[in-house]
């Protein structure tokens, strides 16, 4: 029997996730000068990338196309297939991030948008520890994450997300729960097939932390160097989300 927790159910929203989240656009104009500063600058051309948590794959065809040797894993058999299409030349692996076991090949581990759906702090700390493993000695491990200290500063987080073109829609309507700290996403999606509109519906969770914990998690392994961002100051719109970095000595 697996004490895990539950994994959110991308499947029937694959197609909505390539066409409507993540564009090249935000991309290359966002998240590759973040990478470039924070990450790239420091290993050469055709270093070993592992994207945890790839989804439909275009970061790491972005990072292919800048001459890095790229690898994706993520938990949705669909964003592999999407991915797979995405970024032809990078290899795959269907696997959970919590659960992964790899030799130490990797000389930057990267996740973005993926470990707020961790739910509690042992299998966050399993997650650091895979990717502990993953690394060369000097690799780094770049992660966003939400924190539980900047939520404090803002407005109730109750929102929606609406994302829309003319074959699919997807609306994301965000509830905390504060005493858990765990978010609650219903997640409704329609697809256009055959010309007829399809409705799917599932609910994700989400979780934030203290940095405190994050902190403590990522020494608990063994990472070192810890530093942390706060990615508004990069312009993001997102108030809370936290970019850090650490090392394997
Ligand atoms: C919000 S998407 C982000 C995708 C991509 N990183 C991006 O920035 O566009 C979250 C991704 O994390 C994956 N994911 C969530 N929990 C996972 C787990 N435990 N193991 C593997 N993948 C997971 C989902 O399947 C999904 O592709």
């Amino acid at each position: 029997m697996s004490l895990l927790s539950p994994i959110p159910n991308y499947e029937p929203f694959a197609r909505m996730q390539n066409e409507l989240k993540s564009t090249d656009e935000e991309i290359v104009e966002g998240i590759i000068p973040l990478l470039e500063h924070l990450v790239l600058q420091h290993f050469p051309k055709g270093a070993r990338i592992l994207d945890l948590g790839c989804g439909s794959g275009k970061l790491l065809q972005q990072l292919y196309l800048r001459g890095y040797h790229t690898t994706g894993m993520d938990a949705s058999k669909e964003l592999l297939r999407y991915a797979q299409i995405n970024s032809p030349e990078s290899e795959f692996i269907l696997s959970d991030i919590r659960k992964f076991e790899l030799p130490p090949t990797f000389d930057a581990v990267l996740s973005h948008i993926v470990l707020l759906f961790i739910l509690n702090a042992e299998e966050l700390t399993s997650v650091f520890r895979n990717v502990y493993t993953a690394l060369r000695d000097n690799g780094l491990f770049v992660f966003t994450i939400p924190l539980t200290d900047w939520f404090h500063e803002i407005a109730p987080p109750i929102f929606d997300h609406v994302n829309v073109n003319d074959e699919c829609a997807m609306i994301e309507i965000f509830n905390y729960k504060p005493e858990e700290r765990i978010w609650e996403i219903k997640v409704t999606g329609f697809e256009l097939i055959e010309n007829i509109w399809k409705r799917f519906d599932t609910i994700w969770l989400r979780r934030d932390f203290f940095l405190s914990e994050v902190e403590a998690a990522l020494e608990k392994v063994g990472f070192t160097d810890i530093n942390h961002y706060r990615l508004k100051d990069f312009g993001s719109d997102d108030d809370a989300m936290a970019c850090f970095v650490c090392l394997k000595q």
